[in-house]
Protein backbone atom coordinates (compact mmCIF):
# COMPACT_ATOMS: atom_id res chain seq x y z
CA UNK A 1 0.00 0.00 0.00
CA UNK A 2 1.26 3.31 -0.87
CA UNK A 3 -0.46 6.87 0.54
CA UNK A 4 -1.41 9.37 -2.45
CA UNK A 5 0.73 12.25 -3.13
CA UNK A 6 -2.72 14.11 -3.51
CA UNK A 7 -5.45 13.12 -1.40
CA UNK A 8 -3.29 10.73 0.86
CA UNK A 9 -5.52 7.43 0.33
CA UNK A 10 -4.28 4.51 0.01
CA UNK A 11 -3.48 2.72 -3.26
CA UNK A 12 -1.48 0.10 -5.03
CA UNK A 13 0.72 -0.35 -8.28
CA UNK A 14 -1.09 -1.65 -11.92
CA UNK A 15 2.27 -2.11 -13.34
CA UNK A 16 5.99 -2.56 -12.36
CA UNK A 17 8.82 -1.98 -15.05
CA UNK A 18 10.97 -3.76 -12.64
CA UNK A 19 14.88 -1.68 -12.20
CA UNK A 20 15.04 0.97 -14.02
CA UNK A 21 18.10 3.44 -13.44
CA UNK A 22 17.91 7.39 -13.72
CA UNK A 23 16.77 7.87 -16.93
CA UNK A 24 19.05 10.69 -18.18
CA UNK A 25 22.44 9.07 -16.11
CA UNK A 26 24.22 8.53 -19.72
CA UNK A 27 27.34 7.58 -18.40
CA UNK A 28 31.51 7.02 -19.33
CA UNK A 29 31.83 3.32 -20.19
CA UNK A 30 34.10 2.82 -17.43
CA UNK A 31 31.62 4.25 -14.69
CA UNK A 32 29.35 1.61 -15.94
CA UNK A 33 29.10 -0.96 -13.50
CA UNK A 34 28.42 1.28 -10.44
CA UNK A 35 25.14 2.27 -11.65
CA UNK A 36 21.81 3.33 -9.34
CA UNK A 37 18.79 1.58 -9.93
CA UNK A 38 15.18 1.82 -8.44
CA UNK A 39 11.77 -0.42 -8.82
CA UNK A 40 9.59 1.56 -10.96
CA UNK A 41 6.27 0.85 -10.58
CA UNK A 42 2.92 3.19 -11.39
CA UNK A 43 -0.16 3.55 -9.32
CA UNK A 44 -3.80 4.62 -9.93
CA UNK A 45 -5.40 6.63 -6.93
CA UNK A 46 -9.13 5.50 -6.88
CA UNK A 47 -10.10 8.33 -5.03
CA UNK A 48 -8.59 11.58 -6.93
CA UNK A 49 -7.71 9.54 -10.03
CA UNK A 50 -3.86 10.89 -9.88
CA UNK A 51 -1.60 8.29 -11.48
CA UNK A 52 1.77 8.20 -9.94
CA UNK A 53 4.87 6.51 -9.68
CA UNK A 54 4.88 4.69 -6.70
CA UNK A 55 8.75 5.51 -5.69
CA UNK A 56 10.68 8.31 -7.05
CA UNK A 57 14.96 8.63 -6.19
CA UNK A 58 16.26 11.62 -5.10
CA UNK A 59 15.70 15.07 -6.93
CA UNK A 60 19.29 15.35 -6.70
CA UNK A 61 20.07 12.25 -8.61
CA UNK A 62 18.27 13.44 -11.75
CA UNK A 63 18.63 17.59 -11.52
CA UNK A 64 22.07 18.62 -10.91
CA UNK A 65 25.24 20.58 -12.93
CA UNK A 66 25.38 18.41 -15.77
CA UNK A 67 22.04 17.47 -16.43
CA UNK A 68 22.24 16.83 -19.93
CA UNK A 69 18.56 17.94 -21.65
CA UNK A 70 18.34 20.64 -23.45
CA UNK A 71 15.40 22.19 -24.39
CA UNK A 72 16.58 24.11 -27.82
CA UNK A 73 18.12 21.27 -29.45
CA UNK A 74 14.64 20.65 -31.33
CA UNK A 75 13.48 23.60 -34.03
CA UNK A 76 9.71 22.65 -34.13
CA UNK A 77 10.08 23.42 -29.88
CA UNK A 78 11.39 26.77 -30.19
CA UNK A 79 8.57 27.72 -32.37
CA UNK A 80 6.27 25.66 -29.35
CA UNK A 81 7.86 27.94 -26.41
CA UNK A 82 7.38 31.15 -28.94
CA UNK A 83 3.83 30.56 -29.90
CA UNK A 84 3.39 29.64 -25.87
CA UNK A 85 4.72 32.85 -24.91
CA UNK A 86 2.75 34.73 -27.55
CA UNK A 87 -0.70 33.16 -26.26
CA UNK A 88 -0.03 33.86 -22.59
CA UNK A 89 0.88 37.43 -23.35
CA UNK A 90 -2.21 38.50 -25.57
CA UNK A 91 -4.67 36.64 -23.83
CA UNK A 92 -3.46 37.72 -19.89
CA UNK A 93 -0.68 40.13 -20.20
CA UNK A 94 -1.59 42.78 -22.56
CA UNK A 95 -4.17 45.05 -20.08
CA UNK A 96 -0.92 44.78 -17.66
CA UNK A 97 0.95 47.89 -18.24
CA UNK A 98 4.20 46.10 -15.92
CA UNK A 99 3.72 42.10 -15.86
CA UNK A 100 5.67 39.35 -14.09
CA UNK A 101 6.15 36.20 -15.33
CA UNK A 102 7.72 33.39 -13.45
CA UNK A 103 8.81 30.17 -15.22
CA UNK A 104 9.07 27.04 -13.22
CA UNK A 105 12.00 25.34 -14.81
CA UNK A 106 13.02 27.23 -17.78
CA UNK A 107 15.77 24.87 -19.02
CA UNK A 108 17.81 26.17 -21.34
CA UNK A 109 15.57 29.89 -21.82
CA UNK A 110 13.90 28.34 -24.24
CA UNK A 111 10.23 30.02 -23.20
CA UNK A 112 11.74 33.06 -21.31
CA UNK A 113 13.92 34.35 -24.01
CA UNK A 114 10.46 35.52 -25.95
CA UNK A 115 9.72 37.38 -23.20
CA UNK A 116 13.19 38.86 -22.16
CA UNK A 117 13.85 39.89 -26.03
CA UNK A 118 10.65 42.32 -24.89
CA UNK A 119 12.28 43.58 -21.43
CA UNK A 120 9.16 42.25 -19.54
CA UNK A 121 9.95 41.51 -16.11
CA UNK A 122 10.56 37.74 -16.05
CA UNK A 123 12.61 35.34 -13.22
CA UNK A 124 13.31 31.73 -14.09
CA UNK A 125 13.86 28.73 -11.74
CA UNK A 126 15.79 26.44 -12.36
CA UNK A 127 17.95 23.62 -10.77
CA UNK A 128 20.50 22.51 -12.82
CA UNK A 129 22.95 24.97 -12.46
CA UNK A 130 24.30 23.81 -16.26
CA UNK A 131 21.76 24.29 -18.59
CA UNK A 132 20.32 27.45 -16.00
CA UNK A 133 23.82 28.87 -17.02
CA UNK A 134 23.10 28.92 -20.58
CA UNK A 135 19.96 30.52 -19.94
CA UNK A 136 21.47 33.10 -18.17
CA UNK A 137 23.97 33.36 -21.18
CA UNK A 138 20.76 34.62 -23.13
CA UNK A 139 20.03 37.37 -20.97
CA UNK A 140 17.73 35.72 -19.08
CA UNK A 141 17.17 36.43 -15.39
CA UNK A 142 16.72 33.17 -13.54
CA UNK A 143 17.85 31.53 -10.09
CA UNK A 144 19.35 27.90 -9.74
CA UNK A 145 17.22 26.78 -7.22
CA UNK A 146 14.30 24.43 -6.91
CA UNK A 147 10.63 25.78 -7.30
CA UNK A 148 8.42 24.98 -3.38
CA UNK A 149 6.57 27.12 -1.31
CA UNK A 150 9.69 28.81 0.41
CA UNK A 151 11.32 30.15 -3.05
CA UNK A 152 7.61 31.16 -4.06
CA UNK A 153 7.55 33.36 -0.88
CA UNK A 154 10.60 34.77 -0.91
CA UNK A 155 10.01 35.44 -4.72
CA UNK A 156 6.34 37.42 -3.90
CA UNK A 157 8.66 39.33 -1.50
CA UNK A 158 11.41 40.53 -3.30
CA UNK A 159 9.40 40.94 -6.95
CA UNK A 160 6.09 41.20 -6.37
CA UNK A 161 3.24 38.97 -6.88
CA UNK A 162 3.54 36.72 -10.54
CA UNK A 163 0.99 38.04 -12.67
CA UNK A 164 2.03 34.73 -14.83
CA UNK A 165 3.60 31.06 -13.75
CA UNK A 166 4.29 29.31 -16.45
CA UNK A 167 5.80 25.84 -17.02
CA UNK A 168 6.26 23.18 -19.21
CA UNK A 169 7.37 19.25 -18.96
CA UNK A 170 8.65 20.31 -15.44
CA UNK A 171 5.43 20.02 -12.59
CA UNK A 172 5.12 16.50 -13.52
CA UNK A 173 8.71 15.91 -11.91
CA UNK A 174 8.21 17.34 -9.36
CA UNK A 175 6.34 14.81 -5.65
CA UNK A 176 5.98 17.86 -3.46
CA UNK A 177 3.43 18.96 -5.38
CA UNK A 178 1.16 20.52 -2.24
CA UNK A 179 4.63 22.71 -1.57
CA UNK A 180 3.98 23.73 -5.73
CA UNK A 181 -0.02 24.58 -5.90
CA UNK A 182 0.79 26.14 -2.07
CA UNK A 183 3.46 27.90 -3.71
CA UNK A 184 2.03 29.28 -6.70
CA UNK A 185 -1.31 30.43 -4.89
CA UNK A 186 0.73 32.40 -2.56
CA UNK A 187 2.56 34.01 -5.49
CA UNK A 188 -0.05 34.80 -8.24
CA UNK A 189 -1.11 38.20 -8.64
CA UNK A 190 -5.20 38.07 -7.83
CA UNK A 191 -6.01 37.51 -11.04
CA UNK A 192 -2.80 35.90 -12.44
CA UNK A 193 -2.66 32.62 -14.13
CA UNK A 194 -0.43 29.90 -13.58
CA UNK A 195 -0.43 27.88 -17.15
CA UNK A 196 1.43 24.87 -17.43
CA UNK A 197 1.70 21.90 -19.63
CA UNK A 198 3.03 17.97 -19.56
CA UNK A 199 2.51 14.49 -21.58
CA UNK A 200 -1.31 13.74 -20.94
CA UNK A 201 -2.39 10.94 -19.52
CA UNK A 202 -5.14 9.93 -21.95
CA UNK A 203 -2.61 10.59 -24.68
CA UNK A 204 -0.23 7.95 -22.88
CA UNK A 205 -3.05 5.31 -22.30
CA UNK A 206 -4.83 5.59 -26.37
CA UNK A 207 -1.47 5.53 -27.62
CA UNK A 208 -0.01 3.04 -25.16
CA UNK A 209 3.59 4.95 -24.96
CA UNK A 210 4.51 3.99 -21.50
CA UNK A 211 8.08 5.14 -22.32
CA UNK A 212 6.37 8.56 -20.63
CA UNK A 213 7.41 6.74 -17.49
CA UNK A 214 10.42 7.14 -15.83
CA UNK A 215 12.02 8.57 -12.85
CA UNK A 216 11.69 12.18 -13.69
CA UNK A 217 7.89 11.85 -14.59
CA UNK A 218 5.92 11.13 -11.24
CA UNK A 219 2.75 12.39 -12.30
CA UNK A 220 0.49 11.69 -15.58
CA UNK A 221 -2.09 14.21 -15.34
CA UNK A 222 -5.34 14.53 -16.28
CA UNK A 223 -8.25 17.61 -16.17
CA UNK A 224 -10.05 14.92 -13.47
CA UNK A 225 -7.34 15.13 -11.72
CA UNK A 226 -5.75 18.59 -12.47
CA UNK A 227 -9.31 19.33 -11.31
CA UNK A 228 -8.99 18.09 -7.73
CA UNK A 229 -5.77 19.42 -7.20
CA UNK A 230 -6.73 23.07 -8.15
CA UNK A 231 -9.47 23.01 -5.77
CA UNK A 232 -7.52 21.63 -2.53
CA UNK A 233 -5.53 24.71 -2.82
CA UNK A 234 -8.36 27.12 -3.95
CA UNK A 235 -7.60 27.54 -7.14
CA UNK A 236 -9.49 26.56 -10.37
CA UNK A 237 -9.06 24.99 -13.46
CA UNK A 238 -10.54 28.27 -16.15
CA UNK A 239 -9.48 25.96 -19.40
CA UNK A 240 -7.52 22.98 -21.35
CA UNK A 241 -5.79 23.02 -24.51
CA UNK A 242 -4.28 19.98 -26.45
CA UNK A 243 -0.94 20.33 -27.23
CA UNK A 244 0.67 18.25 -29.76
CA UNK A 245 4.30 18.11 -28.36
CA UNK A 246 5.51 14.98 -26.38
CA UNK A 247 3.40 12.91 -28.52
CA UNK A 248 0.32 14.23 -27.17
CA UNK A 249 0.43 17.08 -23.56
CA UNK A 250 -2.47 18.93 -22.20
CA UNK A 251 -1.80 22.46 -21.02
CA UNK A 252 -3.96 23.49 -18.29
CA UNK A 253 -5.13 27.20 -17.34
CA UNK A 254 -5.73 27.87 -13.10
CA UNK A 255 -5.77 31.25 -11.90
CA UNK A 256 -7.64 31.75 -8.15
CA UNK A 257 -11.06 30.38 -7.73
CA UNK A 258 -13.91 32.65 -9.19
CA UNK A 259 -11.44 34.74 -10.95
CA UNK A 260 -12.31 33.69 -14.62
CA UNK A 261 -14.95 32.12 -15.42
CA UNK A 262 -14.01 28.52 -16.73
CA UNK A 263 -14.36 27.65 -20.17
CA UNK A 264 -16.71 24.87 -21.12
CA UNK A 265 -13.89 22.82 -22.78
CA UNK A 266 -13.01 22.11 -19.20
CA UNK A 267 -16.25 20.38 -18.01
CA UNK A 268 -16.12 18.65 -21.76
CA UNK A 269 -12.63 17.18 -21.14
CA UNK A 270 -13.65 15.85 -18.13
CA UNK A 271 -16.62 14.02 -19.48
CA UNK A 272 -14.33 13.16 -22.43
CA UNK A 273 -11.58 11.78 -20.02
CA UNK A 274 -14.75 9.74 -17.82
CA UNK A 275 -16.07 8.35 -21.24
CA UNK A 276 -12.69 7.18 -21.95
CA UNK A 277 -12.04 5.46 -18.19
CA UNK A 278 -9.31 7.34 -16.84
CA UNK A 279 -10.83 7.43 -13.45
CA UNK A 280 -11.68 3.27 -13.70
CA UNK A 281 -8.71 0.53 -12.44
CA UNK A 282 -10.00 -0.86 -15.53
CA UNK A 283 -8.93 1.15 -17.67
CA UNK A 284 -5.06 0.70 -16.31
CA UNK A 285 -5.12 -3.08 -16.43
CA UNK A 286 -6.08 -2.88 -19.95
CA UNK A 287 -2.95 -0.34 -20.54
CA UNK A 288 -1.05 -2.75 -18.69
CA UNK A 289 -1.63 -5.74 -20.80
CA UNK A 290 -1.00 -3.22 -23.92
CA UNK A 291 2.39 -2.19 -22.96
CA UNK A 292 3.01 -5.65 -22.34
CA UNK A 293 2.13 -6.98 -25.79
CA UNK A 294 3.91 -3.15 -27.10
CA UNK A 295 7.36 -5.12 -25.30
CA UNK A 296 6.48 -8.55 -27.15
CA UNK A 297 6.87 -7.12 -30.73
CA UNK A 298 9.49 -4.96 -29.84
CA UNK A 299 11.67 -7.72 -28.92
CA UNK A 300 10.46 -9.69 -31.55
CA UNK A 301 11.10 -7.21 -34.53
CA UNK A 302 14.63 -6.80 -33.25
CA UNK A 303 15.74 -10.55 -32.81
CA UNK A 304 13.86 -11.10 -36.08
CA UNK A 305 16.17 -8.27 -37.79
CA UNK A 306 19.20 -9.54 -35.71
CA UNK A 307 19.48 -13.10 -37.27
CA UNK A 308 18.38 -11.71 -40.75
CA UNK A 309 21.55 -10.10 -40.32
CA UNK A 310 20.21 -6.33 -40.20
CA UNK A 311 21.58 -3.64 -38.63
CA UNK A 312 19.82 -1.16 -36.26
CA UNK A 313 21.02 1.68 -34.89
CA UNK A 314 18.68 4.06 -32.19
CA UNK A 315 18.32 7.67 -33.22
CA UNK A 316 17.65 10.09 -30.61
CA UNK A 317 19.04 8.77 -27.27
CA UNK A 318 15.87 10.52 -25.01
CA UNK A 319 14.98 9.44 -21.43
CA UNK A 320 11.88 7.89 -22.79
CA UNK A 321 14.12 5.20 -24.23
CA UNK A 322 15.93 4.48 -21.28
CA UNK A 323 12.47 2.59 -20.01
CA UNK A 324 12.26 1.14 -22.88
CA UNK A 325 15.83 -0.09 -23.05
CA UNK A 326 15.19 -1.81 -19.67
CA UNK A 327 11.79 -2.61 -19.58
CA UNK A 328 12.73 -4.55 -23.08
CA UNK A 329 16.19 -5.83 -21.96
CA UNK A 330 17.25 -4.90 -25.33
CA UNK A 331 21.21 -4.16 -25.58
CA UNK A 332 23.90 -3.54 -27.48
CA UNK A 333 23.40 -6.98 -29.49
CA UNK A 334 20.51 -5.63 -30.56
CA UNK A 335 21.07 -2.01 -31.19
CA UNK A 336 24.49 -1.03 -32.42
CA UNK A 337 24.60 2.20 -31.14
CA UNK A 338 22.28 5.41 -29.92
CA UNK A 339 23.15 8.78 -32.52
CA UNK A 340 21.91 11.83 -30.93
CA UNK A 341 22.65 15.58 -31.31
CA UNK A 342 23.36 16.86 -27.47
CA UNK A 343 27.06 16.78 -27.07
CA UNK A 344 27.17 16.06 -23.49
CA UNK A 345 25.45 12.29 -24.28
CA UNK A 346 27.45 11.65 -26.74
CA UNK A 347 30.87 9.31 -26.13
CA UNK A 348 28.99 8.09 -22.88
CA UNK A 349 26.44 4.79 -22.77
CA UNK A 350 22.86 4.66 -22.21
CA UNK A 351 21.59 4.09 -18.27
CA UNK A 352 21.32 0.56 -17.69
CA UNK A 353 21.84 -1.58 -20.72
CA UNK A 354 25.30 0.82 -22.20
CA UNK A 355 24.41 1.12 -25.74
CA UNK A 356 26.90 3.30 -27.09
CA UNK A 357 25.57 7.25 -27.40
CA UNK A 358 27.53 8.43 -30.96
CA UNK A 359 27.31 11.60 -32.29
CA UNK A 360 24.65 12.35 -35.34
CA UNK A 361 28.03 12.23 -37.95
CA UNK A 362 28.23 8.21 -36.75
CA UNK A 363 24.81 8.11 -38.15
CA UNK A 364 25.10 9.95 -41.41
CA UNK A 365 28.26 8.22 -42.34
CA UNK A 366 27.64 5.13 -42.10
CA UNK A 367 23.55 4.54 -42.72
CA UNK A 368 22.33 1.14 -41.03
CA UNK A 369 19.34 -0.69 -42.38
CA UNK A 370 17.00 0.78 -39.80
CA UNK A 371 16.64 3.13 -37.40
CA UNK A 372 14.55 2.30 -34.40
CA UNK A 373 13.25 5.91 -33.59
CA UNK A 374 13.82 6.24 -29.83
CA UNK A 375 12.34 10.56 -30.26
CA UNK A 376 9.11 9.59 -31.68
CA UNK A 377 7.91 13.02 -30.63
CA UNK A 378 10.07 14.85 -32.93
CA UNK A 379 8.99 12.64 -35.87
CA UNK A 380 7.98 14.80 -37.91
CA UNK A 381 11.35 17.60 -37.81
CA UNK A 382 12.92 14.65 -38.45
CA UNK A 383 11.65 13.36 -40.89
CA UNK A 384 11.91 16.74 -42.77
CA UNK A 385 15.89 16.23 -42.75
CA UNK A 386 16.19 12.47 -43.16
CA UNK A 387 15.06 12.45 -46.46
CA UNK A 388 18.16 10.63 -47.87
CA UNK A 389 18.19 8.20 -45.02
CA UNK A 390 14.36 7.56 -45.79
CA UNK A 391 15.07 6.64 -49.51
CA UNK A 392 16.71 3.61 -49.07
CA UNK A 393 16.31 2.58 -45.67
CA UNK A 394 13.58 1.94 -42.95
CA UNK A 395 12.35 3.60 -39.75
CA UNK A 396 11.06 1.42 -37.04
CA UNK A 397 8.14 3.01 -34.45
CA UNK A 398 6.54 1.41 -31.19
CA UNK A 399 4.27 4.06 -30.67
CA UNK A 400 1.07 3.67 -30.79
CA UNK A 401 2.22 0.26 -32.10
CA UNK A 402 5.46 -1.42 -33.27
CA UNK A 403 5.47 -0.66 -36.84
CA UNK A 404 8.71 -0.16 -39.62
CA UNK A 405 7.62 2.67 -42.32
N1 LIG B 1 10.62 23.49 -19.67
C1 LIG B 1 11.60 22.81 -20.49
C2 LIG B 1 12.44 21.81 -19.67
C3 LIG B 1 11.81 20.53 -19.25
S1 LIG B 1 12.98 19.42 -18.51
C4 LIG B 1 10.94 22.13 -21.65
O1 LIG B 1 9.74 21.94 -21.66
O2 LIG B 1 11.66 21.74 -22.57
C5 LIG B 1 12.59 19.54 -16.81
C6 LIG B 1 13.31 20.67 -16.13
O3 LIG B 1 12.73 20.86 -14.83
C7 LIG B 1 14.79 20.41 -15.89
O4 LIG B 1 15.54 21.44 -16.48
C8 LIG B 1 14.91 20.37 -14.35
O5 LIG B 1 16.15 20.86 -13.88
C9 LIG B 1 13.73 21.23 -13.92
N2 LIG B 1 13.20 21.01 -12.55
C10 LIG B 1 13.09 19.85 -11.86
N3 LIG B 1 12.56 20.06 -10.63
C11 LIG B 1 12.30 21.39 -10.54
C12 LIG B 1 11.76 22.24 -9.51
N4 LIG B 1 11.36 21.76 -8.33
N5 LIG B 1 11.68 23.56 -9.77
C13 LIG B 1 12.06 24.06 -10.97
N6 LIG B 1 12.57 23.32 -11.97
C14 LIG B 1 12.70 21.99 -11.76
P1 LIG C 1 13.10 14.49 -26.21
O1 LIG C 1 12.26 13.52 -26.93
O2 LIG C 1 12.78 15.91 -26.46
O3 LIG C 1 13.03 14.31 -24.67
P2 LIG C 1 13.07 13.23 -23.54
O4 LIG C 1 14.50 13.11 -23.13
O5 LIG C 1 12.26 13.96 -22.54
O6 LIG C 1 12.47 11.93 -23.93
O7 LIG C 1 14.64 14.24 -26.51
C1 LIG C 1 15.11 14.29 -27.80
C2 LIG C 1 16.51 13.73 -27.86
O8 LIG C 1 16.80 13.44 -29.22
C3 LIG C 1 17.57 14.70 -27.38
O9 LIG C 1 18.59 14.01 -26.71
C4 LIG C 1 18.08 15.32 -28.67
C5 LIG C 1 17.88 14.22 -29.67
N1 LIG C 1 17.56 14.69 -31.02
C6 LIG C 1 18.37 14.28 -32.08
O10 LIG C 1 19.37 13.56 -31.88
N2 LIG C 1 18.05 14.73 -33.33
C7 LIG C 1 16.97 15.52 -33.57
O11 LIG C 1 16.71 15.90 -34.73
C8 LIG C 1 16.13 15.90 -32.47
C9 LIG C 1 14.91 16.75 -32.70
C10 LIG C 1 16.46 15.45 -31.21
ZN1 LIG D 1 -5.42 10.53 -4.45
Amino acid sequence: MSQCRVCNSNYEPFINFGPQPIANGFIPEEKSNDEYFFEMKVGHCENCNMVQLIDQPDREKMFHGEYPFFSSLSKHMQVHFKNFAETVTTRFLTQNPNPFVVEIGCNDGIMLKNFAEKNIKHLGVEPSENVAKVAEEKGIRVTSRFFDYDLAAETRDKFGPADAILSANVICHIPYIDSIFSGVEKLLSEKGVFVYEDPYLGDIVEKTSYDQIYDEHVFFFSAISVSYLSEKFNLELIDVEAQPTHGGSMRYYIARKGAYQPAENVAKLITKEKELGLDKPETFERFRANVEKSREDLVGLLKKLKNEGKRVVGYGATSKSTTVLNYCNIDRELIEFISDTTPLKQGKVSPGKHIPIKPYESFKEDFPDYALLFAWNHRKEIMEKEGDFSANRKWITYVPEVQIF
